[in-house]
């Protein structure tokens, strides 16, 4: 059994392991993403050359500690925010890496928090109807409203529909505001942390409800602390550490052969937790 080794530096990119679903066409793919911040008087580089690809039907995770860049990462692709530099193509089109929806119709993304995702002045309706209203629809929307709601767990819909976001806690309204993300259907959904304000099966269930849409062919791309939900979820793995992708493939194959420090130090966090919780009685 491979133990944590201590963080060592990492010198370069390693290659990623292929697997099976490697064949699907990309959806998503990222070349040399790069953001700078000011921090004080000094500009400190978050990403590095993120390299990434998402395919149809796939769930990729990326995974890493607090303040490596995830959600910096993420912002960029839903058009957020603009990257220093880096190329992007989304569905086969140039996607710009800039502050603008443009080229991102048939993306969605949950954001990592919950209490500031959503409008307070937006019922739960309103809230999960907003986005399929932009893009013009007007049939069946309180069908789909159900439909969305009971795939979140959040059941029977008419107890939920007419609440304003402060008459929901912390984890109804992350799965609100997943709701609200697949209810237009994306060829891609992004999903920052999608389970930190969950409890434990809550989180399972939104992580079977991401293995779900990837089955019917939704590309997702999810971000994670810790790799027990990483490997449960995705069928590739991106370990991100300091800006930098530095080690990916089929969760399976890098937990047989982790090579970089931090995939170990990961790995050994995750086995902690296991072997705390196996010696509860439950
Ligand atoms: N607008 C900003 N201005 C300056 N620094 C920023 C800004 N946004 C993020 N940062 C810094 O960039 C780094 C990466 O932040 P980011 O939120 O992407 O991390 P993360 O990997 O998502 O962390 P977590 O797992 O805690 O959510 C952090 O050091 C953060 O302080
Ligand atoms: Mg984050």
């Amino acid at each position: 059994m491979l133990g944590f080794a201590g963080h060592g530096r990492a010198t370069s990119r390693m290659p990623p392991v292929e697997c099976a679903d490697q064949a699907a066409p990309p959806i998503l793919s990222l070349e040399g993403v790069t953001k700078r911040f000011k921090a004080g008087r000094q500009w400190v580089e978050i990403l590095k050359g993120v390299e990434l690809v998402v395919r149809r039907g796939q769930v990729v995770a990326l995974v890493g500690p607090s303040g490596v860049g995830k959600s910096t990462l993420f912002h960029i692709i839903a058009g957020l925010l603009e990257a220093d530099a880096g190329a992007a193509e989304f569905q086969g089109m140039v996607l710009p890496l800039k502050a603008t929806h443009q080229g991102r119709q048939a993306m969605s993304l949950v954001f990592q928090d919950p209490y500031s995702a959503l409008s307070p002045h937006l019922s739960v309706v309103d809230t999960i109807l907003e986005p399929l209203r932009i893009k013009g629809h007007k049939e069946n929307l309180y069908d789909r409203v159900r439909q969305v709601l009971a795939a979140v767990n959040l059941a029977p819909a008419e107890s939920y529909v007419n609440r304003y976001p402060g008459q929901l806690s912390g984890g109804q309204r992350q799965r609100v505001a997943i709701a609200r993300a697949i209810v237009t259907e994306p060829a891609l959904l992004l999903a920052d942390e999608p389970t930190s304000m969950l409890d434990a099966s809550a989180g399972i269930g939104i992580l079977n409800l991401l293995r779900g849409l990837a089955e019917g062919g939704t590309a997702v791309l999810i971000t994670v602390h810790d790799l027990a939900s990483a490997c449960y979820v995705a069928d590739h793995l991106a370990i991100l550490e300091t800006g930098e992708i530095v080690e990916e493939g089929a969760p399976q194959a890098i937990l047989a052969h982790p090579v970089r420090p931090i995939t170990r130090s990961l790995m050994a966090a995750a086995r902690s937790f296991c072997t705390a919780n196996s010696e509860l009685e439950l």
